[in-house]
């Protein structure tokens, strides 16, 4: 049977990455085949790119942007997830392309149908089943990264327009869940299993 394609998103600083290898452990344990991928990057292309895209001092055109978020995430979906899936593996990613249509859509104001539409055309198919969204509010957001990159670093009105755009994809696109994230970690993990299990009863 073809695995599951699950995402986790958020804000900068709402805490995807130790959320998803942990929610991952959990599922492992029920005996399920879970690997993780995070992006932009998780290709040796992808990777080149998360070096432009999180570190170019060069400022980066809005377009140019989200085209390189869409060609990494083109590289990933092709080279690892669709096989991955096709193995029947669960995969577990560090964002997705709703963190493009979070961040470059609504963020950068290019329009979330259409980053949705140019994705779509990249990814072939390769599409999450579910999203996790952590949602935390973008104040306590920026108060926790300690190590900000070239988007996460740009400042608080960036993070509140991708926090709406996030809000919006929670009450149009039924992909979407949302969970508390500004509670502990343990609670955070505990609720996005439940959703999994809620979600995929059947196989979990
Ligand atoms: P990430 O490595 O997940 O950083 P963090 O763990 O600090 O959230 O993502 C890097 C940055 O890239 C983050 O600010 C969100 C941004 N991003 C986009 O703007 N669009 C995208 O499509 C993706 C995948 C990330």
């Amino acid at each position: 049977m073809r695995g599951r394609y699950i995402a986790f998103e958020g804000i900068d600083g709402a805490g995807k990455s130790t959320v998803a290898e942990a929610v991952a452990e959990e599922l492992r344990s029920d005996g399920l085949v879970v690997e993780t991928v995070r992006e932009p990057g998780g290709t040796p292309v992808g990777e080149a790119i998360r070096d432009i895209l999180l570190h170019s001092h060069d400022h980066l055109e809005p377009w140019a942007e989200a085209l390189l978020f869409a060609a990494s995430r083109a590289q990933l979906a092709a080279q690892t997830i669709a096989p991955l899936l096709e193995d029947g593996s669960w995969v577990l990613s560090d964002r997705s392309v709703y963190s493009s249509l979070a961040y470059q859509g609504a963020g950068r104001e290019l329009g979330v149908d259409v980053v949705r539409s140019v994705n779509a055309a990249g990814l072939g198919g390769v599409w999450p089943d579910l999203v996790v969204l952590l949602e935390l509010d973008p104040t306590a957001g920026l108060a926790r990264q300690q190590d900000p990159d070239r988007i996460g670093g740009e400042g608080l009105g960036l993070q509140e327009r991708v926090a709406s755009g996030y809000r919006r994809l929670v009450e149009t696109d039924q992909a979407v869940v949302a969970v508390d994230a500004s509670r502990g970690v343990a609670r955070v993990v505990r609720d996005s299993v439940e959703i999994i299990r809620e979600r995929f009863g059947e196989s979990v």
